[in-house]
């Protein structure tokens, strides 16, 4: 989940590399480095640092003095979440080789590393850092007889495990060989240079032209070529994909975090999720991504949801929209379960994939499981070309736009969208009337304006998240629909202000945690209009009752939560199947601007990354 800029071109390297390392800070920030080759046969320049990409301009001022006036045409840089060894400067990519010709930089998990590692030092090689990435550069060298691709081909095939990797030569200094194994590289292609990065985000500024490499490629980089193989050295060929957002989507557009922007985009991102797909006339949705026909809808026995994180919350959203509108039964796992279990994976039943990102490694395991057992894979994805939307081939895009914050916001409600509207098309399929799926498609519609009205609670929400703030312990609780929005209520909180914060259902809290209930522990309670309410409200007052201060999330004018609570949090009146996103909007609000008034890093919170593509 590290994120990997390369460059060879006309222009200065330096730049370009930095400014793609700050967009891909998102994937990881506690260290960061940079490779840069001027000439043929001069020293590859590598610096390195713990810290941020920030960190990493200020040591490569000083470095890069001697070469004032000269221009580096080469280079790679990267940008570093820890997984094997500690975020320190000798354990920053890149990694040299033993005799500075090649480095490296790496975003995976090399899993017979020690193995090689042990016979690398067998046969004279010492290293340098902990890391499992610094053999890959030691393995190069060892091949290396003239040929750059075939000796990082033959590296590359000595690996187990997973990997995206840029490699540069002081030997070849108009070349940069990148191949991936599981962990996503794309290719920007432009007049006289190519920019490669694990994330287009760091590409898109220079070109909108880009192609992804598969897994098991390798390609040879230079300023006028692009050539794409397989380790043997078969020619594969990608078609190019064109980017059709702009970078202004990606910029905090005048708000202090990425974060509060993208909540801030959701009556938008909600109607780009909608756009074209509600069809009010046939009380149903039109999803072709799907490319299932109605036969096929009606023929399912069964839907597994596999997802990480907040796309899990949503997938247990999801879980009830199946079952309650399409009467399809449906089970929702993180995904990693499909690696360390073997759930069982019934014939007539499909898997729907959700991840934002389009790259999270267990949600990839799962669908690739799933794959090899012979059901039908649909992916909900945001990131269009991302490794699960083309893994599964068919799906649901979440056209949310580009979600840069590492607590996922938009993309959670987009989700829920996505799976309401899936749910609706099955619904109707199956036992669905004209008129209910009508209904249903009239409230959707409605979506982006539930959105827009819970902004409007902002200010008030802010207060109380200062009244809060310094609380240590949180509980928040919901039943039916309610439960998973406080799951992710809960989720959101402890991500970002780096407070405890457990989702409870509401009916188990006397089973437990009421224990823990005192003055100092607040209770977030989503209890809007819908059924179950009344029970939440008397689990409310039990909480009350042990002094705990209660913040309810209730549909507003309903006079009927005030004696059950502290504070009240106020959103739109709207369906059960619908109440999720704006409970979760008001909740993603709550701990933004607790976590503000606490001073945390909001939109890079310690030890978290925004995909995580590692096991
Ligand atoms: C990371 C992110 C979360 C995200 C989860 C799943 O943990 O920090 O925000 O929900 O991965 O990511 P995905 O891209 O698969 O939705």
């Amino acid at each position: 989940m590290c994120g990997i800029v390369a460059y060879v071109g006309a222009r200065d390297a330096v730049g370009i590399i930095i400014s793609g390392l700050h967009r891909l800070e998102y994937r990881g920030y506690d260290s960061a480095g940079i490779a840069l080759c001027q000439e043929a046969n001069g020293p590859l320049l590598v610096v390195k640092t713990p810290g941020k990409v920030l960190d990493l301009e200020k040591s490569l001022r000083d470095a890069l003095l001697p070469y004032a006036g000269k221009k580096f045409t080469l280079g790679i840089g990267h940008t570093r979440w820890a997984t094997h060894g500690e975020p320190n400067r000798e354990n920053s990519h890149p990694h040299p080789s033993r005799n500075g010709n090649f480095a490296v930089v790496h975003n995976g998990i090399i899993e017979n590393y020690g193995e090689l590692k042990k016979r690398l030092i067998a046969r004279g090689y010492s290293f340098a850092s902990q890391t499992d990435t610094e053999v890959i550069a030691h393995l190069i060298e060892e091949c290396y007889e003239g040929d750059f691709r075939g000796a990082v081909a033959a590296a590359l095939e000595q690996l187990e495990g997973t990997y995206g990797i840029a490699v540069i030569s002081r030997l070849h200094p108009d070349t940069i060989i990148a191949a991936r194994q599981g962990s996503p590289i794309a290719i920007g292609i432009r007049d006289d240079e190519t920019i490669i990065a694990s994330d287009v985000s760091a590409i898109v500024t220079h070109t909108k032209q880009v192609i992804y490499l598969g897994d098991g490629d390798i390609v040879t980089a230079t300023r006028e070529n692009v050539d794409i193989a397989s380790l043997k050295n078969v020619p594969v060929s990608h078609e190019m994909t064109h980017i059709d957002w702009d970078i202004s989507q990606i910029e905090k557009g005048g708000y202090e975090h990425f974060m509060l922007k993208e909540i801030h985009e959701q009556p938008d991102s909600l109607a780009n999720t909608l756009r074209g797909r509600l069809v009010p006339s046939e009380g149903s949705t039109r999803l072709g991504g799907m490319r299932m026909d109605l036969p096929d809808m009606a023929g399912l026995s069964r839907v597994a949801i596999a997802a990480c994180g907040t796309s899990y919350y949503a997938g247990v959203v999801g879980k009830y929209l199946f079952e309650d509108f399409a009467g399809i039964p449906a089970d929702v796992q993180q995904a990693a379960e499909y690696r360390d279990r073997n759930p069982i994976i019934l014939p007539d039943s499909c898997m729907v994939a959700v991840s934002q990102s389009g790259e999270t490694a267990d949600t990839l395991a799962a669908v690739v499981e799933a794959k090899r057992k012979g059901i039908p894979v649909l992916g909900i994805c945001n990131v269009v070309g991302s490794t699960i939307a083309r893994e599964t081939g068919r799906g649901v895009y979440l056209h949310a736009g580009p979600e840069i914050g590492v607590a996922s916001t938009k993309a959670f409600t987009s989700q829920v969208a996505v799976l309401a509207m899936m749910a609706i098309a099955f619904g109707r399929a199956r036992r669905l009337s004209v008129a209910e799926g009508r209904s249903m498609v009239d409230e959707m519609a409605r979506i982006p304006d539930l959105a827009r009205r819970v902004l409007e609670q902002e200010d008030a929400i802010r207060k109380l998240a200062h009244k809060y703030a310094g609380a240590h312990n949180f509980f928040y609780i919901g039943r039916g629909y309610m439960f998973p929005a406080a799951m992710e209520g809960a989720l959101k909180l402890k991500e970002i202000s780096y407070i405890h914060a457990e989702g409870y259902h509401a009916a188990e809290l006397k089973h437990g945690p009421l224990a823990l209930l005192e003055e100092s522990v607040p209770v977030v309670a989503a209890v809007p209009d819908v059924p179950g309410k009344i029970k939440t409200l008397g689990n409310m007052q039990e909480c009350k009752a042990r002094k705990s201060p209660v913040i309810a999330i209730a549909t507003e004018n309903d006079s009927s939560v005030t004696a059950h609570c502290t504070d009240v949090i106020r959103i739109p009146a709207c369906p059960e199947f619908l109440a999720a996103i704006p409970v979760v909007i008001a909740e993603q609000l709550f701990a933004y601007h607790i976590a503000k008034a606490r001073g945390c890093p909001i939109d890079q919170p310690r030890n978290l990354a925004k995909s995580v593509t590692v096991e």
